[in-house]
């Protein structure tokens, strides 16, 4: 019981929001410990680009923040883009990325990030919306299966040179 009412205090004080100039800095941050979990590293080139372009109005990849209301520390983020499809008229909506620091985990952050997602596709007048995720993610299916169903496909990629 303590812990349910905790869960929802903490939960109440998250807030998502689209990301702005100014954080930059704290984007930064999140976005080196993701490589760090994705056990990969990104020339800096790649963050300021990918930055820039979450800025830029004419690009449709966007990038939004949790912020903890009470600290106010940056505690997650998630980027998306929107492109066409050959199988409906709408664009459909993909989710390139979700984090959320360690220590906020398992409070609702995760689930607030992916509705903001939503919530914007259908601003962007589409319901359509998916991402992957590595089959022995099992910590993040357990958030997705409760905002998604998990498809048959499996994801194929070119070697790249
Ligand atoms: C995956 C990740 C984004 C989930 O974020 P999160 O804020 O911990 O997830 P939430 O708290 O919103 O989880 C929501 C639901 O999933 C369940 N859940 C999530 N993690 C769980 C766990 N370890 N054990 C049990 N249930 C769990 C919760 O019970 C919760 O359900 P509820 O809202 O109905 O109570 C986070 O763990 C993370 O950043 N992991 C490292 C990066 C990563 O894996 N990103 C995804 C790459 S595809």
């Amino acid at each position: 019981m303590a812990s349910k009412e905790s869960k929802k205090m903490t939960n109440d004080r998250i807030v998502v929001k689209a990301i702005e100039p100014r954080d930059e800095e704290d984007w930064n941050k999140l976005w080196v410990e993701y490589q760090g979990f994705q056990k990969i590293v990104m020339p800096l080139e790649i963050a300021r680009t990918t930055f820039a372009r979450f800025l830029d109005p004419q690009v449709k990849l966007w990038g939004a923040i949790a912020i903890d209301t009470e600290t106010g520390n940056t505690i997650g983020f998630t980027h998306y883009l929107s492109h066409l499809t050959a199988w409906q008229v709408e664009e459909v909506i993909y989710m390139n990325d979700l984090y959320v620091t360690e220590n906020a985990r398992i409070k609702g952050v995760g689930r607030k990030l992916i509705e903001f997602v939503y919530k914007h596709a259908d601003e962007l007048g589409t319901s359509s919306v998916y991402w992957v995720t590595d089959h022995f993610n099992h910590r993040a299916q357990l958030l997705y299966t409760k905002v998604a169903y998990k498809t048959e496909k499996v994801v194929y990629k070119r070697v790249e040179h």
